[in-house]
Formats: C-alpha cells, sequence, structure tokens
C-alpha cells in the first residue's frame, strides 16, 4: 500500500492508474478507522480496480469549541487496517498541503445543508463540501463512498457534485452498528461505558418512531415530542428529532413514502447523530 502526503505525488500515481484504463474508488475519511469505514473500503474494493482511501481531519468543518484538536488521530492503527483490506493508496496530507494560507474559496451548497446539523453546527457544511470537491479534485475518482451515517452530508454531496458536474458516482453505504444498536462513530470513543450503553437507546428510539409511522400514526410532532420526552428523561440533550423526506430532508407529511428520521443529541459534552430511513 502506498501511503503519499504531497498532491503532486498523489496526482503522478493516479495518471499511472487512469491512463493504464483502472476505474478508481474514493473513500474520504478522518481517520480513527472502524468497521463503518472498513464498510466502505470492502464495497469500493468489491467496484473497482483502484482503492484510494484519504485520512485528513478537516480543520475547515469544525467549529469553535468543537473538537478539531482532539479528534482521535490513529494514523499507524489505521495505516495497518487499509493496507490488510488491501487499499491501493492512503492520501494522509497535512492542514498546509491542503490549505494555502492565501486560500480564499469555500464551496456552500444551499438548502439541504441548512437545517439540523447546518443549523446547529454553523459552517460545517460548508467545510465539509469545500474539503471533498479539493479531494475530488486531486483524487479524480470514478466513485466516491459515503457512509448513510452522515445522512445530511450524503445529501449535501450528491447536490454539490450534481450542481458542479462532477463525472463521479456517489455511492451509498449503509450504517454499521454495533450489536447493541449503537451506529459505529470515532466519537463513541468519547463516551464512558456506561454512557456507550445508554447510547444504544438512540436507536431504539428510531426504531419505536419507525414502528409508530408503520402502524399508521400520521401526527409526526407528535412522534417526534414523545421522541425527545423519552430521550431527555434518559438522560440525552436532544437537538433535534425529525421525521423528514429522504430526498430534499424537508419535513415529511403523510402522503409521503420515502422517510428518514434524523437525530442529534448531546450525551455529556459528545454529540451523537443517527438516523432510520422508512420506505412505506
Ligand atoms: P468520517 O467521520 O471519518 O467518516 C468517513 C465516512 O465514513 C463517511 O462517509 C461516513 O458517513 C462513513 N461512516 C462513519 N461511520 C459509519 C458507520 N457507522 N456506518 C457507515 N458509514 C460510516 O465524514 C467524514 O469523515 C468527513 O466529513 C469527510 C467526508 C471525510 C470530509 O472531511
Amino acid at each position: 500500500m502506498k501511503c503519499i502526503k504531497k498532491i503532486s505525488e498523489i496526482r503522478e500515481q493516479l495518471n499511472l492508474w487512469r491512463n493504464a484504463g483502472d476505474i478508481i474508488a474514493f473513500v474520504p475519511t478522518m481517520g480513527n478507522l472502524h468497521a463503518g469505514h472498513m464498510q466502505l473500503v470492502s464495497d469500493a474494493k468489491k467496484q473497482a480496480d483502484r482503492v484510494v482511501v484519504s485520512i485528513f481531519v478537516n480543520p475547515t468543518q469544525f467549529g469553535e469549541g468543537e473538537d478539531f484538536s482532539t479528534y482521535p488521530r490513529t494514523e499507524e492503527q489505521d495505516k495497518e487496517k487499509l493496507a490488510a483490506l488491501g487499499v491501493d493508496l492512503v492520501f494522509m496530507p497535512n492542514v498546509a498541503e491542503m490549505y494555502s494560507s492565501s486560500n480564499v474559496t469555500t464551496i456552500s451548497v444551499s438548502g439541504v445543508s441548512e437545517g439540523y446539523c447546518g443549523a446547529k453546527r454553523a459552517g460545517h457544511f460548508d467545510g465539509v463540501a469545500t474539503v471533498v470537491s479539493k479531494l475530488f479534485n486531486i483524487v479524480q475518482p470514478n466513485k466516491a463512498f459515503f457512509g448513510e451515517k452522515d445522512f445530511q452530508q450524503l445529501a449535501v454531496i450528491r447536490a454539490m457534485v450534481v450542481d458542479l458536474n462532477l463525472p463521479i458516482d456517489i455511492v451509498p453505504v449503509e450504517i454499521v452498528r454495533e450489536s447493541t444498536g449503537l451506529a459505529m462513530s470515532s466519537r463513541n470513543g468519547y463516551l464512558t461505558s456506561e454512557q456507550k450503553e445508554l447510547a444504544a437507546q438512540l436507536y431504539a428510539s428510531l426504531c419505536a418512531a419507525k414502528d409508530q409511522v408503520l402502524l399508521g400514526q400520521v401526527d409526526f410532532l407528535e412522534i417526534e415530542r414523545q421522541a425527545c420526552v423519552k430521550l431527555t428523561k434518559l438522560g440525552f440533550k436532544p437537538e433535534y428529532f425529525s421525521i423528514c423526506k429522504q430526498v430534499d430532508l424537508k419535513a415529511a407529511d403523510k402522503a409521503d413514502k420515502n422517510l428518514v428520521i434524523l437525530l442529534a443529541v448531546k450525551l455529556g459534552k459528545t454529540r451523537l447523530i443517527d438516523n432510520l430511513q422508512i420506505n412505506l
């Protein structure tokens, strides 16, 4: 497995593969890799000749007071995991390589990026869209793999790729969960074992809300309200629990068939997100 830190070097290597006719799959990550990331990589392996993974903790998507400086960095273990899966290239630039001091360009996707996490984390999706478009321009993959764990992020990237006419196939990958139902996340490492046990209730609350919808409850606001009350009683601070349309993340009503329940909570100092799709 090649480990490259410089943009000029990765471009050189990728040109060779592209000229040989190889289909290139790309998996952008911030490292601290877990089974969720690994699922993206193994799906990518099945659908391409070459798999490129980036590990870059992107400062521009973290707000003030968020966990950029404490975000877990586990480069050596990450590299071992990726090599074991047969990844061809890992790109690990530093911040100066990705952002020059004269940088003045931001990619901003309106609409889908505005509610939910976008409303709670000002500038977050601008940071994501900007770094992902830079990585896309560096790697120029045929396909890029994103987890449904970050459902809103996936919607933002899909909109960006359409609007900027990027010739990249965006491939969604289902959420990988612990046996308790807790969605895998690098931020689960911030939780105490007690908090981790409690956090399994997030998935349970999504499943309970989904069951209500499947049973014909059409008062979505009431389902959301009850879920927030329950989560608060359990010790979470809910930021949102919203039943929305998969297609544009706008609030769903009873006529909509393809729904997704998005949730974000704080548990202690840790912010956790999860979601569950409902196809009626
Ligand atoms: P990161 O949080 O490292 O996630 C990298 C990719 O792994 C994302 O597409 C995310 O949705 C996916 N992922 C994380 N946990 C998952 C799980 N439990 N099941 C399935 N997929 C999962 O998301 C980012 O990094 C960054 O915002 C990035 C896109 C790299 C831009 O900086």
